[in-house]
C-alpha cells in the first residue's frame, strides 16, 4: 500500500507518518526531511536549496523528482511508502503517477490534513521551540501557508477525480486523527 499524506504546513503529516509507519510497516518518506539533511551536512545540493527552504518557497521539481526516485525505486520501499509532503502540486503528482508506473506501484489513498492558519501559527510557535528549523518562525510559517494554498486546488481536483481522496480534520487530537487515519487504511482495499 502506498499512501500520500498532504496539507499546510504544521498540519500534522510528520507526526501522522511516523505513527502510520510503526503500525502498519510502511517507510516514510518526507520531501522536506531529506531536504534538511542535505542542508545539515551541507552538500552541493544542500547549499543550492538552503536559501529557498528559508523563504519558503518550493524546491525545484526537477530536485525533489530525483530525490524521490532514489526511494521508490528501492526493493524495500515498493508498495509500502508513505509520501509526506510530496507531490506539492500538479506536475509533482502527475510525475508521481508516471515514476509508480516505471516500478510497477500505484497510489492506494490519499489524505489531505486540514488545518486553519491560526491552529497553525500556534503549532509552528510551540515547535520553534523545541526543533529550531529555519523556516519556522511566523513571517515565513505563513508564506509556508500561502505557497501551500497556491497549488493545492489543482492537485485535490486531481485525485478526486481517481477517487483515492479522503479528508481527515487536523484540528483533532493527535491520537484522534490517528484512529480516524487507521480506520481509512484498513478499510481501503489496497490493505485487505
Ligand atoms: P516540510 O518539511 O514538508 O514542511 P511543511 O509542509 O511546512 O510541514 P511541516 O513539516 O512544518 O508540518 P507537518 O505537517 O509535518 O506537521 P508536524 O507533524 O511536524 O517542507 C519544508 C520545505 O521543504 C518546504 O517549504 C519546501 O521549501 C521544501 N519542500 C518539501 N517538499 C517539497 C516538494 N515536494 N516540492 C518542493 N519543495 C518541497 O506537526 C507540527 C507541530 O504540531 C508539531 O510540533 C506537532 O507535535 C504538533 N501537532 C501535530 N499534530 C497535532 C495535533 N493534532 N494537535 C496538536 N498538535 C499537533
Ligand atoms: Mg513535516
Amino acid at each position: 500500500m502506498n499512501i500520500i499524506i498532504f496539507g499546510p504546513p504544521g498540519a500534522g503529516k510528520g507526526t501522522q507518518s511516523s505513527l502510520i509507519v510503526k503500525q502498519f510497516k510502511l517507510h516514510q518518506l518526507s520531501t522536506g526531511a531529506l531536504l534538511r539533511k542535505e542542508i545539515s551536512v551541507k552538500s552541493d545540493l544542500g547549499n543550492q536549496i538552503s536559501s529557498i527552504i528559508s523563504s519558503g518557497n518550493l524546491v525545484s521539481d526537477e530536485i525533489v523528482g530525483n530525490l524521490i526516485e532514489k526511494y521508490v525505486s528501492k526493493k524495500i520501499y515498493k508498495g509500502r511508502t508513505i509520501f509526506d509532503g510530496y507531490p506539492r502540486n500538479l506536475a509533482q503528482a502527475k510525475y508521481l503517477d508516471f515514476l509508480l508506473k516505471k516500478y510497477d506501484q500505484k497510489i492506494d489513498i490519499v489524505l489531505k490534513l486540514s488545518v486553519s492558519l491560526e491552529t497553525i501559527k500556534k503549532r509552528i510557535s510551540e515547535r520553534q521551540i523545541l526543533e529550531k528549523r529555519v523556516d519556522d518562525n511566523e513571517e515565513i510559517a505563513i508564506k509556508r501557508f500561502k505557497t501551500y494554498e497556491n497549488n493545492i486546488r489543482p492537485i485535490i481536483d486531481y485525485y478526486e477525480q481517481s477517487d483515492l481522496l479522503k479528508v481527515v480534520n487536523g484540528e483533532a487530537t493527535i491520537s484522534e486523527i490517528s484512529d480516524e487515519i487507521s480506520a481509512l487504511i484498513k478499510g481501503n482495499k489496497g490493505w485487505l
